[in-house]
């Protein structure tokens, strides 16, 4: 790819209450209310948007158990939490993740729809396929389905969404006073669609917002999540331990989004990164050890037995080489625990290496703000990432973020000075997607 075409770099900020570290929450800069605070959300988000990054990004999940890492037990569902962050921002944009595998089109199409009008065109949905199997019980399902048939019902879920996104064309609401006519009717499309796994008539009863569709981003990194990504999603969100394996996965999204007839420049690719920033190295490294140390070694089995079906880890002794699970996992997080296990193999990992090293990494994203920006840019430039997510321990985390590695990376002209636009495609450079039914008309005419 030609150098000078890339875009400037993306951010977004994962905002994750009282964090992703199954400890991190008795950090003392750490609110222990945090993943129930508004505040707490309005405060991180309000130091995104100062740093111009292009989202901030709600995670979720279907399934919880005494295991489950604190944030998860107690958090903001994301669409009512990205609502109440719309009316307290202006550009920045809003991203939360809904499964596919446990809800309906209709709603789900109606709920996005809805937030990318309260917000000006700044939504984006993070679609997931859910990889817990206790998510079934609370849905009122016998099972699970399978991971190729979470992604087939993705696949078919999508396009029954774009198409009632689709149901009004842009100019359909007349709304006349004079003459009382509201829309015009030969603008209102019905969807009509029957297939394997949804059944859904239309229209929906909300219109296209300033972008379009809402931004659709794809988080599974399985070889299914891959070919969805490539047919389907606006952005991938993504997670890689070095530069290689990131660019080998960049290089792979990218071949099969050509591949699939789409331009390369049409998806952003966004490695997660969890940057520990200290004035010196050594302040960095203390960081890094002082939150790895509230992580005693029964809550890291806990935290690594949730990606591998909530398996019990503590039957193992600890000193020897990880243990040989066949499958296990390959029916939830596909990716990460295919990684996991390959790395275990190859490092010769204990299993109490394997733990604690899951529950904090220490990723090469721990030192100066200098070493943090040298590293993003290398990225960027290297075609590891179009730009990050960004994940934070503590709230302090963000804000040196913004304070000291966004300035340099400024400096170097590879991150915007403000906002180019108000709409989260507009910032993120991704084109608006026509009304299929708008386009179908033109054709017609030209034909
Ligand atoms: C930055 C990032 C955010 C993610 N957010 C979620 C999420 O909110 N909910 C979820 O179920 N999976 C999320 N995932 C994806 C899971 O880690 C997991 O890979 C995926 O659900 C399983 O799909 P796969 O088998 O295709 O990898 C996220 C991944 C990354 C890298």
């Amino acid at each position: 790819m030609d150098m000078s075409s890339r875009k400037p770099i993306k951010f977004g900020a994962i905002i994750h209450g009282v964090g992703g570290n199954i400890s991190g929450w008795r950090h003392p800069e750490v609110p222990a209310d945090a993943s129930v605070s508004l505040d707490f959300y309005k405060r991180q988000a309000a130091t995104a948007e100062k740093g111009k990054f292009d989202l901030v990004f709600i995670a979720d999940g279907l399934y919880i158990n005494e295991k489950s890492i604190p944030h998860f037990l107690n958090r903001f569902e994301p669409i009512t939490i990205l609502s109440a962050l719309a009316s307290v921002t202006s550009k920045i944009g809003l991203v939360g993740t809904l499964s596919s595998s446990y809800s309906e089109p209709f709603n789900v199409a109606r709920q996005f729809g809805s937030l990318d009008h309260i917000s000006g065109g700044r939504a984006g949905w993070n679609v997931v396929t859910s990889p817990l199997e206790g998510s079934a019980g609370n849905f009122g399902r016998d099972h699970h389905p399978t991971h190729d048939e979470r992604y087939e019902i993705a696949e078919e879920y999508l396009e029954v969404v774009r198409g009632l996104w689709d149901s009004w064309e842009d100019d359909a609401f007349v709304r006349d006073k004079a003459s009382g006519v509201f829309f015009d009717p030969s603008k209102l499309h019905r969807l009509d669609h029957k297939g394997k796994h949804f059944s859904v008539t239309g229209p929906l009863n909300i219109s296209r917002s300033s972008q379009g569709h809402p931004v659709i981003f794809q988080a599974g990194s399985s070889e299914s999540g891959k070919n969805l990504a490539a047919k389907e999603a606006d952005a991938v969100f993504t997670g890689h331990e070095n530069i290689e394996e990131a660019k080998a996965f960049y290089k792979d999204v990218k071949e099969r989004t050509a591949a699939a007839g789409r331009s390369v420049d049409d998806i952003v690719i966004l490695p997660g990164i969890g940057p520990i920033i200290g004035k010196t190295e050594e302040e960095a490294e203390r960081k890094y050890e002082e939150l790895a140390a509230l992580v005693s070694i029964e809550n890291a089995l806990n935290y690594l037995g949730r990606f591998f079906e909530h398996h019990d880890f503590s039957q193992y002794p600890l000193d020897e080489p990880f243990p040989e699970l066949g499958d296990l996992g390959s029916n939830s997080f596909r990716s990460g625990t295919d990684k996991i296990k390959k790395t275990a193999k190859e490092k010769g990992l204990t299993l109490r290496q394997v733990a604690l090293q899951s529950a904090t990494p220490r990723t090469p994203f721990i030192g100066t703000p200098e070493r943090i920006a040298n590293l993003i840019q290398q990225w960027h430039e290297e075609e590891a990432a179009d730009g990050f997510i960004v994940h934070t321990h503590i709230p302090s985390g963000l804000e040196d973020f913004v304070e000291l590695v966004v300035p340099i990376l400024q400096q170097r002209g590879l991150y915007r000075e403000d906002y180019e636009s108000s709409t989260l495609r507009g910032n993120l450079g991704l084109p608006i997607p026509e009304n299929r039914y708008a386009k179908q008309a033109v054709e017609v005419e030209q034909a």
